[in-house]
């Protein structure tokens, strides 16, 4: 069995082995911090990407659903500040010509110290980002002598700001001025959320306070991705802005700090397992933000954040479309008059897909080993996905190719498919069916054997338990529904 460090290795290769995820353009040999999700995987992404969508839009009155472009307007990450802003400091080792993100490679450094040198080095390096000291950085990693993984050297350069943004150009018209043509590629869902604000508002008639979720994919031009699907340079967000009145803003961002705490625990992340981070630097459009961190078998690391956004967006929007983006509140304040017009504030809550499943993963896989009755040792990879959200509910195995089993199977498959994600299997022992629906995570097996052409009973098996019970043919469906509800 594998000790901590080797089981995220493992996982990686089970993710590979069972149809979640695959290098992209592997056939290629790969392209660096980019994934394909398999079989597998597309559904469990598909079936988290629900549970987010239906807890935003379906279980809040006031919440409803976008889904922007992925090319927007240039002007809009003027307005947003990611053209001048958004990037993260970087230093070279002038030996390997390696760059790194400067947190990264303190961070790492850090983890080869014990607990109380690594919590101070942590704590001066985020006093420095703090103040975009730059040249205290730099002095902070050669007096800690911390050295280039690849030349082993502690030769850096200095520590300068990149971009993180893809750019690309728009359109066959070759322009005199190459910037005409020069669209990127959105950083993240949330800028599709505020340009539309007006646009929902009205046609919704939506009453402040409000939000607007989307989820879609994200780009950034991460230096360094580190950690599989962790640190991606194409990735997938859920985002939602909660549009609301000036001054609440703590009120709310403390409603949705618990909130999608709750939600990670409703779909099996344990408490114990989740802490808050609060930013000590801020991004340049926020007057509070946190972490929801997850401890990952690499350490605590973010898993959402959430983010009190002022009426910056909304602001910037306005002042760079000339355009007039407010909204009339009627309700009455403490002194019976009308609120009128404000730009509103906004509290978001994003939460990256990718990180997700790992988490979900992270937590699911386990390699098991145990002595039988009769002495024999026995041992099972197995991933615990919670019912709810695995991608096959349930697979129907025929015992054996004949005797009218398979005909039987096909029934139950066709009363179970239109309801929840089924997996019919006839090939191999039955033994070797169980570990295959283990590895990949599908909570129930339901084996159809000679009896159940007696009696119309079949036996059902508890991935996690692997216990087995008999029940009736009829009571599968309902028992499943049940389970994953
Ligand atoms: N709209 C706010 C925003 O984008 P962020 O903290 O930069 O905030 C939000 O990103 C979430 O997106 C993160 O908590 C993380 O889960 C996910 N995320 C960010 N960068 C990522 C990357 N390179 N790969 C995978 N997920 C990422």
């Amino acid at each position: 069995m594998a000790n901590e460090a080797n089981l995220f290795q493992n996982l990686i290769s089970h993710c590979k082995e069972y149809g979640y995820i695959f290098q992209s353009s592997e056939l290629y040999d790969g392209l660096s911090a980019v994934y394909d999700y398999g079989q597998n995987g597309a559904q469990l992404k598909k079936n988290l990407r629900d549970e987010w969508w239906k807890s935003m839009t379906q279980m809040h009155e006031n919440i409803v659903g976008i889904d922007a472009a992925i090319f927007m307007h240039p002007t809009v990450w003027k307005a947003s500040g990611h053209v001048d802003n958004f990037s993260d400091p970087m230093i070279d080792n002038k030996d390997s010509k390696k760059r790194y993100r400067v947190d990264h490679l303190i961070e790492g450094f850090a983890e080869t110290l014990d607990k109380a040198k690594a919590d101070e080095l942590i704590a001066a390096m985020e006093q420095l980002l703090a103040k975009d000291d730059y040249s205290g950085l730099k002095k902070l990693i050669e007096d800690h002598k911390i050295t280039c993984a690849i030349s082993k050297t502690c030769n850096w350069t200095d520590v300068r700001q990149f971009n993180l943004m893809f750019k690309t150009e728009f359109g066959a018209v070759a322009s005199e001025n190459p910037d005409d043509n020069i669209v990127y590629l959105r950083p993240e869902t949330a800028q599709g959320i505020f340009v539309n604000f007006l646009n929902v508002q009205k046609t919704g008639r939506m009453k402040i306070p409000f939000g607007i979720a989307q989820t879609g994919k994200a780009f950034r031009n991460e230096i360094v991705a580190r950690q599989f699907i962790f640190r991606m340079r194409e990735f997938e967000q859920m985002e939602m802005q909660f549009f609301i009145r000036p001054g609440t803003q703590l009120e709310w961002y403390n409603y949705w700090k618990e909130t999608r705490k709750k939600w990670h625990e409703s779909i099996g992340i344990p408490a114990d397992k989740l802490r808050y981070h609060n930013h000590t630097k801020l991004a340049h459009y926020a007057d509070a933000a946190l972490d929801i961190e997850f401890e990952f078998t690499f350490g605590w690391k973010e898993l959402e954040g959430i983010h009190s956004r002022t009426d910056f967006d909304l602001s910037q929007h306005a002042s760079f479309s000339r355009k007039k983006i407010q909204y009339f509140d009627n309700d009455l304040d403490e002194n019976g008059k009308p609120y009128g017009n404000y730009t509103p504030f906004v509290v978001e809550t994003s939460v990256g897909l990718d990180r997700l499943f790992l988490t979900i993963l992270s937590l699911a896989y386990a390699e098991e080993k145990w002595t039988k009755e009769d002495g024999t040792e026995d041992s099972r990879v197995v991933l615990r996905i919670p019912a709810k959200i695995a991608p096959t509910k349930l697979a129907i195995l025929p015992l054996m190719k004949k005797d009218g089993l398979p005909e039987i199977a096909r029934e139950l498959m066709d009363e179970c498919k239109g309801s929840f994600m089924c997996f019919y299997e006839e090939k191999d022992a039955i033994g070797k069916r169980y570990r295959r629906m283990d590895a990949i995570g599908t909570p129930f097996c339901v084996t159809i054997d000679h009896q159940t052409k007696e009696d119309r009973t079949v036996t059902i098996r508890n991935r996690d338990t692997m216990t087995q019970e008999r029940v009736a043919l009829s009571d599968v469906k309902s028992i499943i529904l049940k389970a994953i509800s």
